[in-house]
C-alpha cells in the first residue's frame, strides 16, 4: 500500500497541519491515548499544539505517553519529558493523571516492567497488545526510530511491550516501546525536518534491504495507518 506521505514547504506548515490533524481526531473521541517522541522535531510540533490550538483542543481526554526515555531525571535536558513539559504540558491546562511518564530515574530494567504494565493497565488491548490510538515517531539518521536502533531490529519480535536499551553509540541506558506495540497502533506518523535526514529517508524508501537494515522502515501498522509528515527538506 503507498504509504500516506505529507510533504510541507516548512516545519511550520507541518506542524499546523498536524496540529488540525490531532485536534479533529481528539474531537471525534472520548479519550485518545498518545505515545509521544522525544529529540527536537516535536518542539515545534508542540509548540503549535500549545499555541494556535491550546484552546481547540479538548485536552482533558488526551493521555500522554512515551514511546521512548533517556533514562535520566525528569528536570535533566536530555529527558524527552522535560522536553515535552517545556514545550507542551507547561502551556496546556491538563490533569497530572493524564501523563504517564517513563521514570528516566529509575533502574532502566524494573522501569520497563513498571511501564509496561502501567500501559496494560490504561490503553485499550487489541490483538493482544495495547493499541495506541496515536503514536509519534521520530527518525535517526541511523534509521532507528524510538530507542529501537539498528543494532536491535529483535525488538520488532520482542513478546515485551518496553524493553531496556542502550544508545549504542552513546551508551545512555533507554526505555523503549518494543516495535509489536508500535505496529498494533490505530495510527502512527514519522515526524521529519531537514536537509540531514534526506538521505536516510531515501534509503528507507529506495533501498531494497531497508528493513535489514534500518528499524523505522519495520513500522507497517498492521491495523492502523502510517503517515509520514516530511518538509520538503528532507524528503529531496
Ligand atoms: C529520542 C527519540 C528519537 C528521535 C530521533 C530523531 O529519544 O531521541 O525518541 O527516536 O525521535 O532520534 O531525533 P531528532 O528529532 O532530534 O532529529
Amino acid at each position: 500500500m503507498k504509504p500516506n506521505i505529507k510533504v510541507f514547504d516548512s516545519p511550520e506548515l507541518l506542524a499546523i497541519s498536524f496540529a488540525e490533524y490531532f485536534a479533529e481526531e481528539v474531537s471525534k473521541k472520548s479519550r485518545v491515548n498518545i505515545a509521544l517522541s522525544g529529540g527536537s522535531t516535536p518542539k515545534i510540533i508542540f509548540q503549535a499544539l500549545a499555541s494556535e490550538y491550546s484552546n481547540r483542543i479538548e485536552w482533558n481526554k488526551v493521555h500522554f505517553y512515551w514511546g521512548d526515555e533517556r533514562c535520566v531525571p525528569p528536570d535533566s535536558a536530555e529527558s524527552n519529558y522535560k522536553m515535552t513539559k517545556d514545550f507542551l504540558l507547561d502551556e496546556i491546562r491538563i490533569s497530572e493523571t493524564n501523563i504517564f511518564r517513563i521514570r528516566g530515574e529509575d533502574e532502566s530494567h524494573k522501569e520497563a516492567i513498571r511501564y509496561s504494565n502501567e500501559i496494560c493497565n490504561s490503553v485499550h488491548i487489541v490483538n493482544d497488545l495495547p493499541c495506541f490510538d496515536f503514536i509519534m515517531l521520530g527518525l535517526g539518521e541511523d534509521g532507528h526510530t524510538a530507542s529501537i536502533f539498528p543494532d536491535r531490529l529483535d525488538l520488532f519480535h520482542s513478546s515485551k511491550i518496553c524493553e531496556a536499551v542502550q544508545n549504542p553509540l552513546t551508551h545512555q541506558n533507554r526505555i523503549t516501546l518494543t516495535g509489536r506495540v508500535i505496529n498494533n497502533a490505530h495510527a502512527a506518523a514519522f515526524f521529519i525536518n531537514g536537509s540531514q535526514k534526506a538521505g536516510i529517508v531515501k534509503k528507507i524508501f529506495n533501498d531494497s534491504d531497508a528493513k535489514e537494515k534500518f528499524p523505522a522502515a519495520n513500522v507497517k501498522l498492521s491495523n492502523g495507518t502510517l503517515y509520514w509528515y516530511l518538509d520538503k527538506a528532507s524528503f529531496q
